[in-house]
């Protein structure tokens, strides 16, 4: 048997013509560790439209010329191609994780034929996906495909943060942009694990979000007296790790001279070369995507900057920790780790320029779901 279904997929060419296709795949049946999923729930998150959008303008986009099968063109600016020249020519699915019903199952999998599962891997926005049993988890009874969408790529990181700063050797860690899905989980996380957290967040609205959720530390980056505040904050609680998906900016650097401040209250902790309390900061997004800007000035010599990346982390850490975190996120899939959705859209939908830009805005508590079987 075959099944044949939408994929979503999106190119750029050497001029920088952007094409977003939902094309006819047929998946044959599965290999022995293998399923076919039916896609009812996957989640739009910012690394999807990263791959999804690429670096494209928003302000035109429109059908090309002839196009039969349903698809939209965007433009790629000639500066900002180089940023994707790896891809140039590759038609590429999107969607990171999803959940669905396995549908068949191969001959070492067949326990999971009729369940409902979470799963990530990658071609999630499409109405079926063969994938591998081991990149997928069973639901727990009564959980809905929209429980399990997110539970890989958000909860594993946020955990993953946690697992980290504990190897590394801190006992509070700093946060931003905290609002996010993932800041959420993270904050939950945090409360119940015993650790000191500070929340970073842009708004009045998400510090009031994130109080709400039982958070201690919140801070506005918008506030004059900011910088004294996460002192403050930095000192109280003894964070010495931040992780920081805005990147672009100098705010991982204000971060690591508050760490170094608090750190130099204690008397006799200064030299000419700054303290010896080693600060690290992880850059784990791009949301702002111009230069990251650091000001060594004030920072001393015992600091470190660098990436984080789950896809990274996971084989790092090892398959036994990997399980136990796997394990959590399914125990507290509705609770610690529920992730709540503005609005649900079929898969054709995403092909509409006004769902592109909300997309493309990324903002707290707007997250779109997408369910095939809508369209
Ligand atoms: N490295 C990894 O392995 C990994 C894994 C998972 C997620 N991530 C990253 O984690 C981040 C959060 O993901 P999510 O799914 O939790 O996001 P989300 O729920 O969609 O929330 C995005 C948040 O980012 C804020 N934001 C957007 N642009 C911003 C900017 N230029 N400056 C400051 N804040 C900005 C939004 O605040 P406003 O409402 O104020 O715009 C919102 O709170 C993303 O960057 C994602 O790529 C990385």
């Amino acid at each position: 048997m075959a099944w044949v279904g939408r994929e979503l997929r999106s190119t750029i060419d050497k001029n920088g013509t952007l094409v977003l296709s939902l094309d006819q795949v047929e998946l044959t049946e599965p290999g022995d560790d293998e399923v076919v999923v039916c896609v009812e729930a996957t989640p739009v998150n910012p690394s999807d439209i990263g791959l999804l959008l690429g670096p494209a303008d928003l302000s035109h986009i429109e059908p090309p010329e002839g196009s039969q099968a349903p698809c939209l063109k965007l433009t790629v600016p000639p500066a900002r191609l180089g940023a994707v020249a790896g891809r140039i020519g590759q038609s590429l699915p999107v969607g990171n994780e999803g959940a669905g019903t396995v549908v068949a199952a191969g001959r070492n999998a067949a326990a999971l034929q009729g369940k409902r599962v979470g799963m990530y891997g990658g071609a999630m926005y499409a109405d079926y996906r063969k994938i591998n049993m081991r990149e997928v988890i069973p639901l727990p009874d009564g959980a809905s495909a929209a429980d399990g969408a997110s539970m890989f790529i958000n909860p594993l990181t946020a955990l993953g943060f946690v697992e980290t700063a504990r190897r590394e050797g801190h006992k509070a860690i700093v946060h931003t942009p905290a609002a996010s899905n993932l800041g959420q989980m993270l904050q939950r996380i945090c409360l119940a694990d015993g650790i000191p957290l500070v929340n970073i967040v842009r708004s009045e609205e998400q510090a009031a979000l994130l109080r709400s959720i039982g958070a201690t530390h919140v801070l506005n980056s918008k506030d004059e007296d900011f910088a004294t505040r996460l002192t403050d904050a930095v000192a109280e609680t003894g964070a010495t790790i931040a992780f920081d998906a805005i990147g672009g900016g100098k705010l991982g650097s204000d971060i690591l001279q508050a760490m170094e401040r608090a750190a130099a209250r204690t008397p006799g902790a200064y030299s000419r070369y700054g303290t010896t309390v080693f600060k690290q900061l992880y850059i784990y997004g791009s949301l702002d995507t111009a230069p990251t800007m650091l000001d060594r000035a004030a920072l001393g010599y015992a600091w470190s900057v660098s990436a984080w990346l789950l896809f990274h982390y996971l084989p790092k850490a090892g398959p036994d920790v990997v399980q136990r975190l796997r394990q959590r996120v399914a125990d507290e899939l509705t609770t610690t780790f529920a992730s709540h959705y503005t609005r649900t859209i079929g898969l054709a939908e995403v092909l509409q320029a006004d769902v592109l830009r909300a997309f493309d805005r990324k903002a707290t508590g707007e997250k779109f779901l997408i369910d095939p079987s809508l369209g």
